[in-house]
């Protein structure tokens, strides 16, 4: 016989509940990896190292400096980035794939929360692909020439469709990241009761707003000071003479 807890609705998100074999671990595993390290390295490139580049090229260049001479920086970023976010991605698309009942059960009308956490996953899923690709491993190496770093990222966001596509980007991974700690927090019980949900989910979407105004602050820094373009090559280097040229 079912037992009541069992046939009862849920309301909110359910727990994560032990007992479901493999499948429970790799699902707090994937929870987790959300906050700490994706969610926490996101934060960190969001209002620390790149809002550096308000205050200018110069500044900009000191913090990826800063960054590229981290010991051992290599394996901190496959450790402490790719790997997780290679895990945490693939594992979601199988939640996704799946259908996943064990959150089946979301706030608020036609599971539109649920749904967007998928997409919002997806979408920065591409653009991290990207945005690695363009920004670690083509062109000019920023870890050898920290300096050209203002310039690589100006050049790209100067064509305004990789504008677009970076502000999409950008939305997308801040309102997964901000929701997805209140989808943390309810399924792990730490903040339990309506009340206190709600409470949360305001502060989660005042920090969705915070991570957004000050990426956009950034983007519309490294658009609006795009001459800046020390030692880079490659694409970006001959795309910026050919824009040059026409101005
Ligand atoms: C910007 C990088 C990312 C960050 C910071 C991040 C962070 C998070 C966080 C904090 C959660 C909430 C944890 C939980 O549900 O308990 C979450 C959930 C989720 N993430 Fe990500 N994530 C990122 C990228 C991705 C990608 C690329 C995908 C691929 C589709 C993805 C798929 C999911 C899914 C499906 C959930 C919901 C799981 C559920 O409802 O049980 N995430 N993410």
């Amino acid at each position: 016989m079912a037992s009541a807890s069992s046939t009862a609705p849920v309301y909110g998100v359910a727990p994560l509940r032990a007992g479901q074999g493999s499948s429970f671990v790799l699902r707090r595993l994937h929870s987790l990896t959300g906050i700490i390290p994706v969610g926490a390295f996101l934060f960190e490139h969001i209002l620390i190292s790149n809002s550096t580049a308000i205050s200018g090229p110069d500044a900009y260049a000191r913090q990826v400096s800063f960054l590229a001479n981290l010991p051992l920086v290599f394996f901190l970023e496959l450790i402490g980035i790719w790997l997780p976010i290679a895990f945490h991605a693939l594992y979601g698309f199988y939640i996704w794939y799946r259908g996943d009942a064990n959150t089946a059960s979301y706030p608020w009308s036609g599971n539109w929360m649920y749904s967007m956490q998928r997409w919002t996953g997806g979408i920065a899923f591409v653009y991290i692909v990207w945005h690695t690709y363009t920004m670690r491993f083509s062109g000019t190496d920023l870890h050898e020439n920290p300096v050209a770093s203002f310039g690589k990222v100006a050049a790209e966001v100067h064509n305004p469709w990789l504008m677009a596509f970076y502000v999409i980007g950008l939305i997308a991974a801040s309102w997964h990241f901000a929701y997805g700690i209140w989808l943390f927090c309810a399924k792990w019980g730490i903040v339990v009761g309506d009340k206190a949900q709600e409470r949360l989910l305001s502060l989660c979407l005042a920090f969705f707003v915070v991570l957004t105004v000050v990426g956009i602050a950034s983007l519309y820094t490294f658009h609006s000071r795009f001459q800046n373009l020390p030692g880079v090559t490659g694409n970006i280097a001959s795309r910026h003479a050919a824009i040059k040229g026409a101005q």
